[in-house]
Formats: structure tokens, sequence, C-alpha cells
């Protein structure tokens, strides 16, 4: 028994992951499993001792897989598998040159990650957590013509940088409300999903221009690292709502303070920050128009669950050198 046991391929589970995927990993009987058996990261001391010899990985998105981890882990590894769909914290290039695969989870956080960028746009524009504090704290007064008015989606112009899954999924709950239009930029035209939506394909200026709800939900990359900057948000409408689901890293944090205290936009609704968590004395915390969450876009009992089920079947698919059920092509 020992010895079969002892020639499993090694895994390591960066964090205490939902019980679905932990259930796929010890019940495939494929792996030997460890386990940072935690909801807070794991030191990275440790995780670059953990990981040596390993054949796979799972990870969330706090843990940066790059050359430092990818040469602790040694010769062995074969498969990183992140429990996210978004892939920032690993250093691509570094997994192709040494043929690691990886798996991710896309499509399964789709609906729950629009869901809540919905949410999050309205909280900002209607002034939920705003209003709530008010009636609360002894600011409600009486009812009055023109206190804690917002923005409506009805007749609006809804834009959408970087247009995909959860792009489409979140104008598809969103013109329900009446949108007039959506627009969206990116690095090309996506006919087959603009027209799911009937969105226009604009420019990055036209996009600014002309949105009354900006939404970002592109990937981080080093192209659309700070993208969000004094640029975009000068050409925005004063009347504009910035909601980044996306990552924070696409935002300059400073230039969006800059809009937002001067009224230069109305809005800005944010799942995504940098650093996360972002420090209570940040600047953005004091902004009344400013709506903060702490990064909770999939965060649903069954999307958390699912995605942990898919990362642990990507990362065994990958190791038996099958196909994943969703990998990334390097
Ligand atoms: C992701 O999956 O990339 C999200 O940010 C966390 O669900």
């Amino acid at each position: 028994f020992h010895r079969a046991m002892s020639t499993l391929p090694k895994v390591y589970v960066t964090r205490k992951v939902p019980p679905d995927g932990v259930d796929i990993l010890r019940k495939s009987g494929q792996v030997q499993i460890e386990m940072w058996d935690s909801d807070e990261p794991v030191p990275r001391l440790e995780l670059l001792k953990k990981v040596k010899g390993c054949d796979g990985i799972l990870c969330v998105l706090t843990e940066k897989i790059d050359i430092q981890l990818l040469e602790a882990a040694g010769p062995n590894l074969k498969v990183v598998s992140t429990m996210s769909v978004g892939f920032d914290h690993l250093s691509l290039d570094e997994l192709k040159k040494r043929g690691i695969r990886v798996g991710y989870t896309p499509d399964v956080l789709t609906d729950c990650v629009a869901e809540l960028t919905v949410a999050l746009l309205l909280a900002t524009s209607r002034r939920l957590t705003e209003a709530t504090h008010e009636a609360k704290t002894g600011g409600w007064g009486t009812w009055r013509t023109l206190w804690l008015c917002g923005h409506e989606l009805a007749n609006s112009t809804v834009g959408i940088l970087g247009l995909g899954r959860i792009g489409v999924a979140i104008a598809e709950r969103l013109k329900p409300f009446k949108v007039k239009k959506f627009i969206y930029t990116d690095v090309a035209q996506r006919v087959e999903l603009a027209n799911m939506i009937e969105a226009e394909y604009v420019s990055f200026d036209e996009l600014a221009e002309q949105s009354d709800f900006l939404a970002v939900c592109c990937a981080l990359t080093p192209e659309t690292h700070g993208i969000c900057n004094w640029n975009l948000f000068s050409k925005m409408k004063r009347n504009a709502i910035f909601i980044n689901t996306s990552r924070g890293g696409v935002v300059n944090q400073e230039d969006l303070y800059k809009a937002l205290s001067t009224d230069l936009i109305a809005g800005a609704g944010l799942d995504v920050t940098t650093p996360e968590p972002l420090p209570t004395n940040h600047p953005l915390f004091s902004l009344k128009n400013c709506v903060i969450l702490p990064h909770i876009a999939s965060a649903s009992y069954t999307t958390r669950n699912t995605m942990s089920a898919l990362a642990a079947n990507n990362l065994l698919a990958g190791l038996r050198g099958e196909p994943m059920p969703k990998e990334l092509k390097l």
C-alpha cells in the first residue's frame, strides 16, 4: 500500500477549496494530496517548500505562479490548475517554456459574476450604500426632491470594455432595464458575441465619450494594465458610472480618485482593487460616490463549488495526459 501511495502523482492544493473539488481529488484515487487547509493564503516560503517535487498544483488567484515558484517545484511539475477564470497571477511564458499545462475555470462563473456586476452597478448608480447609511444614521429628514438622486438605466448607453462571455452576460441582464444601446471596444471586433446583444463596436475614445455606464470586463494583461486612466476618465460623461469586476490592475486608482472627487464622473463601483485587500485608509474609501466590494463577484456557494470541481477535474485530466475540461491554450 505504501509503495502504491508513494508512486501516485503528488499534488499541492494551495488553499482550503470548496468541498466538491476536494472530494473529486480524494475519490479519484489518482493523486496524493497535500492541502494548505486554511482560508488564509499559504505563506510564500511555505508554498515554495511544499511545491517541491509536485506533479500538479491547484491554486487560487493569490498565488503567484512565477519563475521562482516553478523553479522551486522542479521538473516533475506537469499541471497548474487555477480555481479562477483570471490568470494574471500565472507567468504564462514560463509555464509554456517548461511544457506545463494550465487549467482554469471559465464559463462556470459567468452568470454569478454578471449578476453581481448588475447589483454593483445599481448600488452605485442608485447610491444604495450611501442611502442605507443615511437612513441608519439620522440623515433621513423629510422627503426631498433631489436628495440621493442617481442615474437610471432606462434609455442609457452601456459600454463594455473587453467583450467576452461575462460582458455578454451582463448586457443580457441589463437589457430588460430598457437600455437604449450597447457599445463595446476590444482589440478586435467580436462579431459573434456582439450580435448576441446587438452591441456596436466603437473606438476606445467613443466608448469613453458615449457610455452612461461603463463596465470593464477585460482580462488583466500587459496591454490592459492601467488602461482605465485619466485619458479615459477625462473623456467620460459627468453622469457616467464606472464599474469594474475584472481586475484592479486595469485601473489607475489615483486617476480614478481624481475623477470621482472632482465629480468628473458620477460614480464608480469596484469589486477589484490594487492591492487586495484595499487598505481601509485608502482615499477611495473616503468617497461617497465609490462603492467598493471585496472581490466577491463569483461568490455564490454553487459557483465556488463548481469552480473547485472544475479545477480538480482539470488537474486530474492534465495529470493523466488527457485534454482538460477547460485548458488555457498557451
Ligand atoms: C476569477 O475567477 O478570476 C475571479 O476573480 C474569482 O472568481
